[in-house]
């Protein structure tokens, strides 16, 4: 039925799409949510193009199967790789309103005003940077602005894995950092473009310099999501509002409530769903 209201979809690989959804629920209380963590499969930031693609259609199809109208990709790697051929190829068959909206765009929309010094650097998977997404965003809004790129490939791994306040996470930060810091000294501010990352903000915070900034993108991507509905009155009129918000998970439940309702600071209580069924 494309009249009937549903829920705003936020997908993520994993755990780390809670960062930016606890930034939207606190701006939006009152739209329902159904939060799908695709964390059996997760990472995508090492996979290739092909499967990052695949595996987002079929979490975005699923969501929209489950009734969403408006999907967000709180997943920069899911974003930058596959968010364009969704849009451009894979929405034909459903309705005019119906949208799927990424996490590149709120922050490369602001990115000139995070830097004095024209120096931004950014943390993110490796299939984030080697899609070279926020380089060309960042260029077509602050072209003065020069955009230094560090993938971190283990990052992801540490945080779903529960093993953030380690001694491996904290050379693993470090390593990064370190190599971030070589490549651009004049850097005054850092980009979390991996929405896990804020998870592991404590160390990353210990192994940067005081004077460089770290900006997270939940609370940018919360506000332009806000902004959004003010201006599409049509799709906001879709997005059912009584304040209800269901978790879902393509991994283990237990696991998921445990760990997410550590980072959520909120019980949290998913159900495991099938993609696969979903497909057949
Ligand atoms: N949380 C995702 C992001 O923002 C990536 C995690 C992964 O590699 O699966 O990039």
């Amino acid at each position: 039925m494309s009249d009937r209201p549903g829920p705003i979809g936020i997908f993520d690989s994993g755990y780390g799409g809670l960062t930016v959804f606890k930034e939207i629920k606190a701006l939006l209380p009152e739209y329902d949510y159904l939060y799908l963590g695709d964390n059996a499969r997760t990472p995508y930031g090492t996979r290739s193009l092909e499967i990052v693609h695949r595996y987002t259609l079929e979490c975005v199809d699923y969501l929209f199967d489950q009734g969403c109208r408006l999907i967000i990709l709180a997943c920069n790697t899911a974003s930058a790789m596959a968010l364009r051929t969704i849009q451009q190829r894979d929405l034909d068959h459903r309705p005019a309103t119906d949208r799927v909206l990424g996490i590149l765009r709120p922050t490369t929309e602001i990115i000139g005003s995070l830097t004095r010094s024209g120096h931004i650097g950014l943390f993110a998977t490796e299939g984030t940077v080697n899609a070279g997404s926020y380089v060309i965003e960042a260029a077509k809004f602050a072209p003065e602005v020069t955009v230094h790129q560090q993938a971190c490939p283990l990052w992801v791994p540490l945080v779903e894995n529960d093993e953030i306040g380690s001694i491996a996470a904290d050379e693993l930060v470090k390593k990064y950092t370190n190599a971030l810091i070589e490549k651009a000294p004049e850097m005054d501010a850092v980009l979390l473009a991996c929405t896990h990352y804020p998870l592991l903000i404590d160390t990353i915070r210990k192994h940067l310099p005081e004077r460089i900034e770290i900006v997270s993108q939940g609370e940018l991507t919360a506000q332009s999501l806000k902004d959004y509905l003010q201006r599409h009155s049509a799709l906001e009129a879709l997005c059912s509002k009584s304040s209800r918000t269901v978790y879902q998970t393509t991994g283990d439940a237990e696991k998921f409530d445990v760990q997410a309702t550590r980072f959520f600071g909120e019980t949290v209580q998913s159900t495991e769903i099938d993609i696969a069924a979903n497909r057949g």
